[in-house]
């Protein structure tokens, strides 16, 4: 097929998406390529003024624990004047988290394709040192092994293609620097799964879509994270990605996962 096929049958999705809403929730979720990359980039910017309020919310404030722990295992000590990188960085907190460690005194390079994420998070106290990046992560405009870590907090679930994302994160990192994935995950006790989906299909999609006032963004949620890989897989996937040095841990029951590997000094040519 040519480009310019490609380009039109891309084109004609995108429309018929546009029919049909493509903001419908299962359809970002299932989707690949071009629908899924344009119902997840204008959703986030859809519900940017909420995002913050409505995960607190609906984590009980138990994301700020899981992303002070996936800064946790960055390695960033070891070079704490380096550059680093927030894929998927969304209102900030995890640039802030690093950012605020003591010890710190590198740049943190905070990248989302949706702005007003950005945006509503640009006044938050910790950003001096934080610089905002309107980029698509699965195209970084960031040279090879430029980046001393890479972090990307519940943004892998949200990829048109997880692993190109994966490939492109790692391209990024200077050989021997960690990427670490903070996502949600599949609970390995029968009894916490069955609660949990009681209260992610029916709860938060209620809640969700009373504070934000968005449709289907809360309904896309749960879509997201039962298409998602189980930890062992998304490990294996790192490893495919050419990251060496995999290993993750599952936090809050099971209900999230952190995921880390360093760049093997062989990969890529251009390293
Ligand atoms: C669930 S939010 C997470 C934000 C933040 N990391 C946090 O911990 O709260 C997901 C973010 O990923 C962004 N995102 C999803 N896919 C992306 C991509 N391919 N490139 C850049 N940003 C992306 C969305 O715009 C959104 O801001």
């Amino acid at each position: 097929m040519s480009a310019v096929d490609t380009e039109r049958r891309e084109a004609l999705e995108a429309a018929g998406a546009g029919r049909e809403r493509a903001a419908d929730a299962e359809a970002g979720a299932h989707s690949s390529g071009v629908v899924k990359r344009r119902y997840v980039r204008r959703m986030f910017s859809e519900i940017a003024p909420t995002y913050d309020f409505l995960n607190s919310l609906l984590s009980f404030n138990i994301d700020r624990r899981w992303r002070r722990r996936a800064i946790d295992v960055l390695g960033w000590e070891r070079r704490p004047r380096g550059l680093y990188l927030d894929a998927c960085a969304g209102t900030l907190d995890m640039s802030v988290e690093l950012s605020t460690r003591s010890g710190f005194a590198g740049t943190v390079l905070a990248a989302d394709f949706a702005e007003a994420m950005l945006r509503a998070g640009g006044n938050k106290p910790g950003t001096a040192n934080v610089r905002a990046l309107v980029a698509d992560a699965l195209h970084l405009p960031l040279g090879d092994a430029s980046v001393d870590g890479a972090m990307v907090a519940f943004g892998v679930r949200n990829f048109a293609d997880i692993d190109a994302g994966l490939r492109e994160l790692a391209r990024v990192l200077r050989p021997g620097a960690r990427l670490v994935v903070l996502d949600c995950s599949a609970p390995p006790s029968a009894f916490v799964r069955g609660v949990y989906h009681v209260y992610f299909r029916q709860l938060l999609p209620l809640v969700g879509r009373l504070v934000s006032g968005h449709r289907t963004a809360y309904r896309y949620l749960p879509e997201s994270v039962a298409h998602f890989p189980p930890a062992p897989e998304l490990a294996a996937r790192l490893a495919q990605a050419g990251l060496a040095g995999v290993g993750y841990e599952t936090l809050t029951l099971g209900v999230t996962a952190v995921h880390w590997g360093e760049r093997a000094p062989d990969l890529g040519a251009g390293a």
